[in-house]
């Protein structure tokens, strides 16, 4: 880079871009506009009416159609998503006659994918038809039901719900505990779970839960969210969807059982075999401070989760809140001996130089940042996000495809190229960085932001990584 174009590379908050410069200058040519993802395409807009998947508004994932195309193009034999939401691609790949695996740590979404893919495998419809009938009658007229099918509240959830939804769901619980059949059981587990939000004084907002002024909380809420349905009649809508959709599952979905495991990719990747894969379609959490255990409360409350498991559970995640605690200590401990991969992340983190420029300058204002923890999420996030990426290279095999839907970030005025600095952990994990095709559209910065710094779009991308030969 010459002198004077390191001159003029100043950061809003005066410190230097040149890293970020030089790493644009690296992958600037690969980014293109592609019209033919949108923002329909790389969210769960796309699944509004997806047979299914429009089951669960999991507001994270990505269309079924995304899945079909990419799997359609590049034809392969096994197919992973190590965080695989509720499951889109591992289904769609096995319904067209694919080997997949899907890793995914919030057994919410693990859930989801087991019912979509055992309602479109093994399911009886009359045995369904009169299960949900007759759920549906317990849950509306059933006696009173014993304390341990309440609904088991953790602090956040307290009050969520109407007394009489509440009644409600403890009669629905009663009867799914005694339903043998647990295709038929995780089936109406999640026809329960996926209209709790709607039955509740909550609602899923960004980063939070939005609440209802009716709710009974400690802490008022000003927010009227207008009707909320009845606990019975949004499942009975629910159950509707469920018995229209099962002959296109079958058509669509019908190829078999992907694996599905719950668990944490961190943990897992490392014993998936060498080369076990052709393709991976995957989407991670962004790093943007989202917490999933906060918006999705209700549905694992409703699995059981007590206040211990919801802390283990945000700690185990990805790293992209600023509650999280660092995991390098614990992935040392788990790698143990044979570290070879991890070692390899470790390398690519520390010479990263545009997450170091970022966290330089964001360190000099630390007292200026909303959340000083803001840096252990930045360092956090690329540094497990490394050991990801170059487990990927180890299990994706010669001339493999890697998929990967993320979104940019900045802090304080600082855009962090997520893009880019995940292209550049690609390429010395053994992939070559091809495409980074951005949405039209960008997202906008906040308002807060706005006002600071300026006005910024940031890159919304799906990326392609091709596996080059060892
Ligand atoms: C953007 S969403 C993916 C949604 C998915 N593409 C779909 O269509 O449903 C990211 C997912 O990663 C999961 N996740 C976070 N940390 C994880 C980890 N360490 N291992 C596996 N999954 C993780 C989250 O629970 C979330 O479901």
């Amino acid at each position: 880079m010459s002198a004077p174009e390191i001159m003029e590379a100043v950061s809003p908050n005066g410190g230097s871009t040149v890293e970020r410069e030089d790493l644009s200058k690296r992958f600037a040519r690969r980014v293109s506009v592609n019209e033919h993802y949108s923002r329909k395409a790389v969210s769960y807009q796309g699944n509004r009416a997806a047979p299914g998947l429009r089951w669960m508004k999991y507001k994270e994932g990505f269309s079924s159609r995304l899945v079909a195309e990419l799997v359609d193009e590049v034809e392969p034999q096994a197919v992973l998503d190590p965080f695989a939401g509720i499951c889109t691609t591992p289904l769609v790949a096995v319904g067209r006659g694919r080997d997949a695996m899907g890793i995914e740590i919030m057994p919410v979404g693990v859930l989801v994918g087991s019912a979509i893919a055992e309602a479109s495998n093994g399911l009886s419809p009359p045995m369904f038809d009169h299960c949900r009938a007759a759920l549906l009658s317990h849950t509306r007229n059933g006696h009173a039901t014993p304390d341990e099918f309440a609904f088991p509240h953790v602090p956040i959830t307290v009050g969520a719900f109407p007394p009489g939804t509440e009644e409600e769901i403890a009669r629905a619980r009663s009867f799914i505990a005694a339903v043998d059949d647990t295709g038929l059981r995780s089936l109406l587990n999640l026809a329960c779970l996926s209209v709790l939000e709607e039955s509740s004084y909550t609602r899923k907002d960004g980063q939070y839960l939005r609440w209802d002024k009716r709710a009974d909380r400690p802490l008022r809420s000003s927010v009227d969210l207008g009707s909320i349905a009845r606990f019975s009649d949004a499942l009975e809508r629910r159950f509707a969807e469920i018995s229209e959709d099962v002959d296109a599952l079958k058509k669509q979905y019908g190829g078999g059982h992907p694996d599905l495991v719950t668990g944490s990719c961190l943990e897992l990747l490392k014993d998936i075999p060498t080369g076990a894969f052709d393709m991976v379609i995957t989407s991670p959490p962004y790093a943007n401070r989202y917490d999933y255990t906060r918006t999705y409360a209700l549905e694992l409350a409703w699995m059981g989760f007590d206040r211990g498991d919801f802390s283990a559970l945000r700690q185990r995640m990805l790293s992209a809140t600023v509650e999280n605690k660092g995991k390098m200590e614990w992935l040392g401990d788990i790698y143990g001996e044979n570290r070879e991969t991890l070692d390899k992340a470790i390398g690519m983190y520390a010479g990263q130089g545009a997450v170091h420029e970022v966290l330089g300058i964001l360190g000099e204002r630390a007292a200026e940042l909303s959340n000083r923890n803001i840096l252990n999420l930045i360092e956090q996030y690329f540094s497990e996000m490394a050991v990801v990426v170059a487990e990927l290279g180890r299990v994706v095999r010669p001339g493999g495809v890697a998929i990967m839907v993320n979104d940019n970030v900045q802090y304080h005025g600082e855009e962090l190229p997520v893009d880019f600095i995940l292209a550049d952990f690609a390429e010395q994990a053994g992939f070559q960085c091809t495409n980074i095709w951005k949405l039209a559209r960008g997202k906008g910065n906040s308002s807060q932001q706005m006002a600071r710094f300026g006005r910024r779009e940031l890159r919304k991308c799906v990326y392609r990584w091709i596996r080059t030969d060892d």
